[in-house]
């Protein structure tokens, strides 16, 4: 096998606080230990297809990691498998995997969520030497116990719970709070437990809206008179669907407005809506994540180095591990529905909406 040399970064999808600390420690790693050269591709894939690429040196990354969003910039739209042209896709693949050549690339670090690393999987077993590093703020990946970006929304969501408390309390209101997190519950049981919220709506678990009544009732009989709903974007009711913003590109929103009608009409309390939106992913990341997304970056480029292509770093308890990344793309991580932290929230009191 050839000798890496030259290995080239790339951020795709969403955004997420700590990309910025991951690219900073796979530069410093593979330039101060492996002596490898670093090019910075520009807007995830479509940089490959564009041959838009910096050196990433150490000047360009000083004073990145408390920084926010992507020093490389990224997209959600550059997938080259299914490229869009007008109304339709086309298979621009080939393009990539020529200008990686041409670019003298050795290898790539591919940062990114569920679609960058089914897009790294697939050139990987087209003969790209890749290597991938998890991130989203939804944490609904396979193979690692968190994603990093993670825990800065659950931070900022929390936040928003503690501050929805005071002016509920003030005004005797019931507070619907949609945080994000896809079609996975992690973002709003995360921030519902840590900030005390009364009822917890995730995608796992559909609701019923009689259930979340009836927990509201129950909790005004004990004598409380504000409630806190934290509701994850991709919530339903039972037999019901998700609710989209954009139902074509999969954007999913609206959620807590549909929460706030359903059960309006039976309460006699004021409803209030919080959408959080991006807030969530933008800012500096919290210590917990600079330093994961640390972990990862050095982790990365020491795989890159030693050419264990097709390989995620993934945080496995305390352990910083290489996995296949087919295992993290293969199934997203859903929240258990029996496992210990729902139990605990069930225990406390909170309600999830179901039952009746
Ligand atoms: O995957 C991260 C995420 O923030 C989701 O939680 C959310 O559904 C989606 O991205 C929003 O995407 P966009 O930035 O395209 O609106």
């Amino acid at each position: 096998m050839a000798k890496v040399q030259r290995i080239g970064i790339l951020t795709g999808g969403g955004d997420c606080p700590g990309l910025n600390a991951v690219i900073r420690a796979a530069v410093r790693t593979a330039t101060r230990d492996h002596s490898l050269e670093v090019l910075g591709i520009q807007l995830g894939f479509e940089g490959l297809l564009m041959k838009s690429c910096v050196p990433l040196t150490n000047e360009l990354i000083r004073g990145i990691l408390p920084k926010g969003g992507t020093l490389l910039r990224t997209t959600n739209r550059g997938n080259p498998f299914e490229y869009p042209v007008g109304d339709r896709c086309e298979d621009r693949s080939a393009e990539v995997i020529k200008n990686i050549r041409e670019l003298g690339i050795d290898g790539i670090i591919a940062i990114g969520g569920d679609g960058t690393l089914k897009i790294a999987q697939r050139l990987f077993e087209m003969g790209i030497p890749m290597i991938a590093v998890p991130k989203t703020i939804d944490n609904d990946l396979a193979a690692t116990d968190f994603t990093f970006g993670f825990m800065t929304a659950v931070f900022v969501a929390t936040d928003a719970v503690d501050r929805l408390h005071s002016t509920a309390e003030s005004h005797n209101r019931v507070m619907v709070l949609e945080v994000m997190g896809r079609n996975c519950g992690w973002i709003a049981l995360y921030s519902g437990l840590a900030g005390g919220a009364d009822i917890i709506l995730i995608p796992e678990i559909p609701y019923r809206p009689e259930a979340i009544i009836e927990s509201i009732r129950s909790r005004q009989s004990e004598g409380s008179s504000f409630d806190i709903i934290v509701v994850a974007e991709g919530a339903k009711r039972v037999g019901g669907e998700e609710r989209y913003i954009d139902r074509r590109s999969r954007r999913l929103g609206g959620i807590a407005y549909q929460v706030a009608d359903e059960i309006g009409r039976e309460i006699n309390q004021e409803i209030r809506v919080t959408v959080l939106g991006h807030i969530q992913r933008g800012g500096s990341p919290i210590p917990f994540d600079r330093l994961l997304a640390t972990r990862f970056g050095k982790a990365a480029a020491d795989l890159i180095a030693h050419g264990d292509f097709g390989k995620m770093v993934a945080l496995r308890g305390e352990q910083i591990v290489a996995v296949p990344i087919r295992d993290a793309v293969s199934n997203p991580k859903y929240v258990d529905i029996n496992g210990e932290l729902v139990g605990t929230a069930r225990s406390l009191g909170v309600s999830f909406g179901d039952g009746l």
